[in-house]
C-alpha cells in the first residue's frame, strides 16, 4: 500500500512497493512568501515535472549524481529515497531577489565569482540564513559533506549556465537540495524548475521564473511552457 510520506508546497512524496524508491507528484499549486501567498494554477505541475526531468537527465548525462530515476506520467516521477540535508544551497550569478534587497544593490549586477549561501530549512523559522560554522555546530552536515555538496553545486552551475544561455536565458540564481542514499552517497535531490531558480531572457531580461507569480507580472504557466519549449529545442540539438 502506497502511503503519503510528505506534502510540500508544490509536491507530494509517496512510498512505493520498493522501500528505496519514492513517487513524486507535482501539484498544480504555486506558493510564495513562505506559503503566505498560495494559488491553484492549472498545468503548473505538469510543466515543472517536464522541466525538472529534462534538467535532471541532462545533469546525470554530465556525471552529476542525482536522486532521479524516471518520469512515469505527466505529473509524476520516481526518485531514489534519500535522507535530505535540511539546508537550501543557493548559488547566485547575478544580484536579484533577497540579495538585492538585503544589500541595497540593483538587480542585474553580475558577480565576478558566484555567491554561495545556505539556509536552514524550517517553515516555523522562515528558513533562516545559516553559515557553515553554524551548520557544523548544529551537526546538520559534516565539513566533508558540505565540501562535496558545493563541489557538485559548482558543476551544476557551470553546466546549467551554459545550457540556459544556449536556450536564450540567463541563469541568475538557483536553489538546490541534497540528500544521502542509504550507502552514504551524496546526490542532488528535490527538483530543478523555474520555481527554484531565476531565469531572465538573454536579450529582453524578461522574467521567466517564479518572480512572474511573486510579483504578479503575468501568467506563470505560459512563461514556464516557454522555458520548456526553449530547453526542448536546445536539448534536441545536443
Ligand atoms: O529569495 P532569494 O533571492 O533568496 O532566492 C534565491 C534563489 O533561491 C531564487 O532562485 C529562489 O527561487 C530560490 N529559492 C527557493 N526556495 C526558497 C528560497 C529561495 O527555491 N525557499
Amino acid at each position: 500500500m502506497e502511503k503519503l510520506i510528505y506534502t510540500g508546497k508544490a509536491k507530494q512524496m509517496w512510498s512505493t512497493d520498493d522501500e528505496n524508491i519514492l513517487r513524486v507528484v507535482y501539484m498544480d499549486q504555486a506558493t510564495a512568501l513562505n506559503g503566505k501567498k498560495k494559488d491553484q494554477i492549472e498545468g503548473k505541475g505538469h510543466v515543472n515535472n517536464e522541466i525538472s526531468t529534462l534538467i535532471f537527465e541532462y545533469l546525470a548525462k554530465n556525471a552529476i549524481p542525482t536522486h532521479f530515476i524516471k518520469k512515469i506520467s505527466s505529473t509524476e516521477e520516481l526518485v531514489k529515497k534519500v535522507k535530505i540535508f535540511p539546508l537550501e544551497f543557493v548559488t547566485r550569478n547575478i544580484a536579484a531577489g533577497h540579495f538585492a534587497t538585503r544589500f541595497g544593490v540593483e538587480e542585474g549586477l553580475a558577480f565576478k565569482k558566484p555567491v554561495e549561501e545556505t539556509y536552514y530549512k524550517s517553515d516555523e523559522l522562515d528558513d533562516p540564513f545559516m553559515n557553515e560554522s553554524q551548520a557544523l555546530a548544529l551537526e546538520i552536515a559534516t565539513e566533508t559533506e558540505l565540501q562535496s555538496i558545493w563541489q557538485i553545486s559548482r558543476k551544476v552551475n557551470v553546466l546549467l549556465t551554459k545550457l540556459f544561455e544556449k536556450a536564450g536565458m540567463q541563469l541568475v540564481d538557483f536553489k538546490l537540495e541534497f540528500g544521502c542514499l542509504t550507502d552514504g552517497t551524496i546526490v542532488l535531490a528535490d527538483e530543478f524548475s523555474p520555481d527554484n531558480c531565476r531565469l531572465w531572457d538573454l536579450t529582453t531580461k524578461k522574467h521567466m521564473d517564479k518572480d512572474v507569480y511573486r510579483r504578479e507580472l503575468g501568467d506563470i504557466t505560459s512563461v514556464y511552457e516557454e522555458v520548456l519549449r526553449r530547453l526542448r529545442n536546445e536539448l534536441a540539438k545536443e
